[in-house]
């Protein structure tokens, strides 16, 4: 035995050597493997690497023996790295992509397999997006359910916190792959994300060409990791900043994730992204979100286009989840309203003029009291998903006339001699169940503003009309499901008739006073 473990002890270092020497020193990127995709036309997928400074190297894309196209570069001095751009491709495949390293006689090649051409989503988040499909509702069915999904590939991020911005990948957990029942549910809350997952899967049905999903996510994190200096810097929030790790557990030091899991993967050419995160600022920074994320988007925004060499659209689609709801035994309150809220750059809706070309899906109607893993994990990522998809379907897609938003409100109008507030909405509204407590109005009398509810009292097909009687002075402001646990499973009162979209939270304030109710400023 000794002697075994002494020899194995001396060969290990000198197959590295040789594998070094006989050319590891020349390498694609640690995401550019078999059966990744590549993002499909307008844009051009980019494919880097490393290899000896000065070696030239060509990149050859192939098809059946037949070469579609080659593009030559030099490996660059100070990095040591190659990157080429490739020519817009239509969706489809597979093809395999080649990479040739010459200097002097020397030649080395690299091929990866299998490779599609189609659209690339990074998914990004906490625990809600790590969340795994193994974990969900009906979850023996939906890991079985791959067949038809070969042509949607996936990727997940290994878990890395870094100091400094890194310039590839630390780690995989799982390199691109098809997916199997096993890579779909690795483990709770390791891979594959299931919010991902079942998003790219309902596109696909839509779609009909490949999809690669990109998952970087780590539970219990605040989004101070998962952004650069320049966006804290924005929102006034030094660099130094750190919260003890909470019950969750993930990094909260400022950067550390943006460093290791997002800034390592600006060099991809994607479609765009989706984001589930929020719940480790209910305790953290809550008041700044409204800064923090639109800050995020922005910045991912810049660093994802420049990366990528001008390839990801400047504003490309950013999509996200608003937080659903959880059992909280704190009487105050904990921030899941404001975050909601915040999330939305406190406008209610997306996209908006703050945040423009991104997507929400409202989840605060899918709490889960029973979930295994705390309610504030609910199990029915499906309806979170399809929610999303129909944002990106609109915004991302442009499909016309399709609803992918709840109904929002346009008006109010206070109606005193009846003691009703009517609120009228953009949309048509479907009434799914009366509810006394769920609005709820801002009432003054002298500089003293109390919430009341306003019991929900008719309805038509835009307007609801909630009646106002026991409020005696002035209606400063009126909110909707500014509560944690707003509803029980898909019964919150208001939905789009057909789409089944609930109504978002909104917290409004009165602007047009009705006669003989004057008040400058309610808040
Ligand atoms: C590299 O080697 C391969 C196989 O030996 C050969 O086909 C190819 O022409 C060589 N390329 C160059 C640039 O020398
Ligand atoms: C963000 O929200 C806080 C707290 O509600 C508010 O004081 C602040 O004005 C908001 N900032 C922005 C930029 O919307
Ligand atoms: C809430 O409940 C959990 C579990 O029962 C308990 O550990 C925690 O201390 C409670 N928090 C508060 C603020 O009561
Ligand atoms: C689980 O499957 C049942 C039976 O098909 C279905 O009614 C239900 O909507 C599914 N749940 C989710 C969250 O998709
Ligand atoms: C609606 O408001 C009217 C007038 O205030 C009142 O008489 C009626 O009882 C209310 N109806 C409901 C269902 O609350
Ligand atoms: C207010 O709403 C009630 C109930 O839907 C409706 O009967 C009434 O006409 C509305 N009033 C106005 C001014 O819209």
């Amino acid at each position: 035995m000794v002697a075994l473990g002494l020899a194995l002890g001396l060969v290990m270092p000198l197959i590295l050597w040789v594998r070094r020497s006989a050319g590891v020193d020349f390498s694609f990127a640690s995401y550019i493997d078999n059966s990744m995709v590549l993002q499909k036309e307008p844009a051009g997928a980019v494919i880097w690497g490393y290899g000896i400074a000065g070696a030239t190297v060509t990149v050859t894309v192939g098809q059946a023996q037949e070469t579609v196209m080659k593009k030559v570069t030099r490996v660059k001095a100070d990095s040591n790295t190659w990157m080429v751009v490739l020519d817009p491709m239509k969706p489809g495949g597979p093809f395999e992509v080649m990479a040739e390293q010459t200097i002097g006689r020397m030649n080395f090649t690299l091929r990866v397999h299998d490779v599609l051409f189609g659209d690339v989503w990074l998914c990004s988040g906490q625990s809600n997006m790590e969340m795994t499909v193994s974990q969900i509702f009906n979850a023996t069915r939906e890991m079985s359910d791959t067949a038809a999904y070969q042509s949607v590939r996936i990727l997940s991020v290994s878990l890395v916190q870094a100091e400094q911005e890194l310039e590839d990948l630390a780690g995989l957990d799982l390199p691109w792959s098809k997916p199997t029942s096993e890579n779909l549910g690795h483990g709770n809350f390791q891979y594959t994300s299931a919010v991902c997952w079942l998003f790219g899967r309902y596109l696909y049905d839509t779609l009909q060409y490949p999809l690669g999903l990109v998952s970087s996510s780590w539970g219990g994190t605040p989004i101070e990791a998962w952004s650069s200096q320049r966006s804290l810097k924005a929102c006034g929030i030094s660099k130094q900043g750190f919260i003890p790790p909470d019950s969750l557990g993930g990094p909260s030091k400022h950067s550390v994730l943006w460093n290791a899991m997002i800034h390592p993967l600006r060099t991809m050419a994607l479609k765009g992204m989706i984001w589930y995160q929020g719940e480790s600022n209910t305790n953290y920074n809550m008041d700044l979100y409204n800064c923090t994320f639109p800050a995020l988007i922005e910045d991912w925004r810049q660093a994802f286009h420049h990366g990528s060499q001008g390839q990801t659209e400047r504003f490309f689609p950013f999509g996200f989840v608003q937080l659903s709801s959880y059992l909280s035994n704190t009487t105050s309150g904990d921030g899941f309203p404001q975050i909601r809220w915040h999330q939305t750059a406190d406008l209610g809706f997306a996209p908006n003029v703050r945040m423009p070309n991104t997507f929400m899906a409202v989840a605060m109607d899918l709490g889960d009291r029973n979930s295994p893993f705390g309610s504030i994990h609910p199990r029915d990522k499906q309806t979170v998903a399809y929610r999303l998809h129909l944002g990106a379907r609109a915004v991302a897609y442009g499909e016309k006339h399709l609803t992918f938003q709840g109904p929002l409100p346009e008006k109010m109008e206070h109606l005193v001699d009846k003691g009703l507030l009517n609120l009228t909405y953009y949309q048509k509204i479907h009434v799914q169940r009366q509810d006394n407590k769920i609005f709820e109005i801002s009432c003054c009398s002298d500089h003293q503003c109390t919430w009341l509810p306003a019991p929900m009292n008719a309805s038509t097909t835009w307007t609801l009309a909630l009646d106002v009687c026991p409020c005696h002075g002035t209606l400063g402001a009126l909110r909707y499901a500014w509560t944690t646990w707003p509803c029980e499973y898909k019964q919150c009162p208001l939905y789009h008739p057909s789409s089944t979209l609930p109504a978002p939270p909104f917290v409004a304030f009165m602007t047009h006073q009705t006669p003989g109710h004057h008040s400058k400023d309610a808040r």
